[in-house]
């Protein structure tokens, strides 16, 4: 028997906490990680990679991979794009991995299918296939290819197969492959954030991996008359206890990230205290509302980055500083145009954001609780006090 621990980093380091969305992060899935060995010591753990779209993140999650004692990933386009950090990031950190995507200016050879490795010996291969400019036929010549040297180095191992294109191509794919080199399941990439149940077709496991890391595969391969039995079950990284170290590894990323400066120039927009002379009850509200603590929620949680400023702080969105102490956040001027002409003419009224506005911010992910008639009857009171 085989027991191996699957998940999909995604680049994704931790949860941002907006809307008390705490799902996920490298260093709960550490911890779980640590308590699935506990209980079954042969347990190999793997990644089906996309490191994500930010270069500087790249080192820390593949430490931190190396660090839960991931063994092997399979690359996705996004790592690929990256290819020199990804690499030597990898390499690092003591992790193999594999794609069938040439190089791209690199000039480095593509990693090719791998054997991994467990403390008690070969575990099971590993390929996979990801976006590039391969045309289907090539990759699955490829792919043929490469599992034929498997299965001639290793011809009782079990083979994944790793898929970061969709399902109707990879089964197209599949279907080429003759039989004594198919694979015992594929690791199908979701972008779902969800766990998903396995699926069995044609005597093949198809097994979902959601994406973001937030939910970890426990896949068992259990020797059968014929070939290999596969039982796949998926949970949600949830709330649960963080490892300290990873924790540790995640945050030193962020402090090694320097913040965006904050503006020395006055804001490109009309600033909320140009509002007080004639709106001095709203403003006053507004100063007691969540919108106007958005950075400093940032700050309280160490995390000032592009990534959260660009919801949190209007002055960043407008010209990627950030706003110096005082009034600043989500601003009267995130919600309402035509600021200058009213200030300039208060007979010349400022239009107010529609709900598409509020929902480029409170999306599904960020305000998993965002009902609009709700949450603009606390912002209206704000707007209306006199
Ligand atoms: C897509 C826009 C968006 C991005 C990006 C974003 N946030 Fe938020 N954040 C929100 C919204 C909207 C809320 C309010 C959610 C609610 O109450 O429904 C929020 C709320 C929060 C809260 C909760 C405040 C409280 O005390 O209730 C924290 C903490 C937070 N965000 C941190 C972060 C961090 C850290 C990042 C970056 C890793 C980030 N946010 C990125 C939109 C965003
Ligand atoms: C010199 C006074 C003055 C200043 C300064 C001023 N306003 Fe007004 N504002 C008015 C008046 C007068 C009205 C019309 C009020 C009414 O009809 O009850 C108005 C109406 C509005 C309305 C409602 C528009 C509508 O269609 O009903 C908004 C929104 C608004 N102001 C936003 C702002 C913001 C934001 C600022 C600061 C950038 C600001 N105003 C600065 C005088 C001012
Ligand atoms: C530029 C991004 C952005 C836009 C646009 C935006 N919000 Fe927000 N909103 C946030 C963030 C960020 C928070 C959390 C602030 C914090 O707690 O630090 C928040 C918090 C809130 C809260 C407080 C929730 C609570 O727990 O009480 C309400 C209500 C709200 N927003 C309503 C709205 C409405 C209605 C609109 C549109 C008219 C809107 N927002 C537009 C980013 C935005
Ligand atoms: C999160 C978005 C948001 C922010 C921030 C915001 N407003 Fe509003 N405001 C609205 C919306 C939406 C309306 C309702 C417009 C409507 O009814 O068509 C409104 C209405 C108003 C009105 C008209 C109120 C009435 O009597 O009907 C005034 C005045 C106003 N806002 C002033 C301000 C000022 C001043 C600020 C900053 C201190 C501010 N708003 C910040 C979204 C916002």
């Amino acid at each position: 028997m085989r027991t191996l621990a699957i998940a999909r980093t995604d680049g994704y380091l931790e949860p941002c906490g907006c809307g008390g969305q705490q799902a996920g992060g490298l260093a709960r899935r550490a911890q779980l990680l640590r308590d699935w060995r506990a209980e079954a010591a042969d347990l190999v753990a793997l990644d089906l990679g996309n490191f994500g779209s930010q270069p500087a993140a790249v080192p820390v999650v593949a430490r931190a991979l190396g660090a839960m004692g991931v063994l092997a990933c399979g690359t996705a386009a996004e790592d690929l794009a990256d290819y020199p950090t990804f690499t030597t990031a990898c390499r690092e950190a003591g992790l193999a991995h594999t794609s069938l995507v040439p190089p791209l200016e690199s000039g480095a050879a593509p990693p090719a299918a791998i054997v991994v490795s467990g403390p008690g010996g070969p575990v099971c291969g590993l390929l996979s296939l990801c976006f590039g400019s391969l045309a289907n036929a090539a990759l699955t010549a490829r792919a043929v290819d490469e599992l034929e040297r498997l299965h001639a180095a290793q011809p009782a191992l079990p083979v994944l197969l790793i898929s970061h294109r969709n399902v109707a191509t990879t089964e197209r794919l599949v279907a080429a492959i003759p039989g004594a080199l198919r694979p015992v399941a594929v690791l199908a990439a979701s972008d779902s954030n969800e766990p998903a149940p396995a699926w069995e077709r044609d005597g093949l496991w198809w097994v979902p991996v959601a994406q973001r890391g937030r939910a970890l595969v426990r896949l068992r391969l259990v020797r059968a008359a014929a070939g290999w039995e596969v039982r796949a079950t998926a949970v949600l990284v949830a709330d649960g206890p963080r490892d300290v170290a990873v924790q540790a590894m995640v945050d030193d990323y962020h402090r090694s990230t320097a913040p965006p400066p904050v503006a020395s120039t006055p804001a490109p927009y009309p600033p909320v205290t140009a509002c007080v002379p004639c709106h001095s009850g709203a403003v006053k509200a507004w100063r007691q509302q969540p919108h106007a603590h958005a950075v400093e929620t940032l700050e309280q949680a160490g995390r000032l980055q592009a990534g959260c400023l660009r919801c949190h702080d209007e002055r960043f969105r407008r010209d990627g500083q950030r706003s110096p102490a005082g009034d600043r956040g989500i601003e009267c001027a995130t919600c309402h145009d035509a600021l200058a002409d009213h200030l300039a003419n208060t007979q010349r009224r400022p239009s107010s954001g529609a709900r598409a506005a509020c929902e480029g911010c409170h999306t599904a992910e960020n305000s998993p609780h965002w009902d609009h008639p709700t949450y603009l009857t606390k912002i209206l009171a704000a707007c209306r006090a006199r």
